[in-house]
């Protein structure tokens, strides 16, 4: 039987998108611009949704990684008003806003957009990536940025739904709180948490987890521990979607170029400030290690661990594989280039995944 899954885009509001290199694409800029079109391009090609990250830092190093940057929900709210099927995912750090303020700026996003607007939720892991900003949550470990999300994603929900909130509790306090208007439908909610925490925090308040995904042993079994632990925890439906970066090229051989390409002016001062983002955490200890391999600890290369080059066909096979065995509901995409290669990727690499069991929606245009 064959599996139907969502596709979506993890769109470049940072410049050069996920690529640590001086030979990344230049076209990746981290304009608006540039990102509206690489959304109605998705909205196009059939895709089921973007997502922004939240970015509030570039780094030190030659390729400048992420020194222009997006904010995420107000680009959000752009890209709603100029698209008219496609999902959009924004996404906060729950740390740094009062619960009000997010809710009505989602019930605000669903006017624009009904039923259209989802929320990656955030704690940070980070401690550079906040604090130069004065946005650091002090005084709270790991674990406890996750006890303070429960309450305040727990709070949000309540404003979307009651008409009178009064709360009292460790983090937030709401008096008589009122909040209109109500969202046209309770908007997706998704995290990332890699940590046992974060996933439980996803389990018990999300409909989507995402996890990073790659065709090696550990990415399948933390696929399939994903499904696991969530049905174990009688969340059955819980979505699980896998984090996929391509390098695609027309042959392996091209594909591996280009791979080469970018490794070659991997920026490494780039890669040490990200680590050292960590390093710097108060309670550095609770960095997970999958956190670490996102941010490149130890790496000499200019992409993430997990990622994959290969031909169209190749990686139709190879995706398909990883949905498969990890059982996933669904994947988001990291390329390089985002229209050039999200058009090849939906013509050639998308459809061929068919004949290895998995089915997407995305359509190339004239086919
Ligand atoms: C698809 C995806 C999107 C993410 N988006 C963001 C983001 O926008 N901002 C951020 O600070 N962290 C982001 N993260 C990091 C996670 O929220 C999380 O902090 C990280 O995976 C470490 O997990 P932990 O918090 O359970 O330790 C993202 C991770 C993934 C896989």
């Amino acid at each position: 039987m064959s599996r139907l899954i969502d596709v979506g885009v993890f769109i470049p509001v940072g410049n050069h998108g996920w690529i640590h290199s001086t030979n990344s694409p230049a076209v990746e800029d981290g304009s608006f611009g540039r990102v509206l079109e690489i959304t109605k391009a998705a909205e196009v090609l059939g895709f089921d949704f973007v997502l922004s990250p939240a970015i509030w830092r570039g780094r030190k190093g030659p390729s400048e990684h992420w020194m222009q940057s997006l904010e995420s929900l107000t680009t959000s709210a752009a890209l709603l008003q100029a698209t008219s099927r496609i999902g959009i995912f924004g996404t906060v750090h729950m740390t740094v806003y009062q619960p009000a303020i997010i809710a009505k700026m989602m019930t605000t996003l669903d006017q624009i957009g009904p039923g259209r607007i989802g929320l990656n939720l955030v704690t940070g892991s980070s401690y550079l990536d906040l604090s130069h900003v004065g946005l650091w949550r002090d005084g709270l470990n790991h674990d406890e940025r996750y006890d303070l999300a429960d309450e305040w994603i727990g709070l949000v929900k309540r404003l979307w739904t009651e008409r009178v909130v009064s709360h009292s509790g460790p983090f937030f306090q709401l008096t008589e709180a009122t909040m209109g208007p109500k969202p046209s439908r309770m908007p997706a909610l998704a995290n990332a948490g890699a940590s046992g925490r974060g996933f439980r925090f996803a389990v018990e308040n999300c409909d989507i987890a995402f996890i990073s995904s790659g065709d090696e042993p550990k990415y399948i079994e933390s696929g399939r521990q994903a499904k696991a632990t969530a049905r174990a925890m009688n969340k059955p439906d819980l979505k699980v979607y896998g984090l996929v970066t391509l390098i695609p090229g027309p042959t392996a051989e091209a594909a591996q170029a280009r791979l080469e390409y970018f490794n070659a002016g991997v920026d490494m001062e780039c890669l040490a400030d990200i680590a050292l983002g960590y390093d710097l955490n108060p309670d550095a200890k609770g960095v997970s290690a999958s956190s670490r391999r996102l941010a490149g600890d130890g790496r000499r290369s200019a992409v993430t661990s997990g990622t994959m080059a290969g031909s169209y066909e190749g990686l139709a096979e190879r995706v398909a594989r990883i949905v498969v065995d990890s059982e996933l509901d669904g994947i988001i995409l990291i390329v390089p280039d985002y229209i050039e290669d999200l058009e090849a990727v939906v013509r050639h690499t998308l459809p061929r995944m068919a004949t290895h069991g998995v089915v997407c929606r995305t359509r190339a245009p004239g086919l």
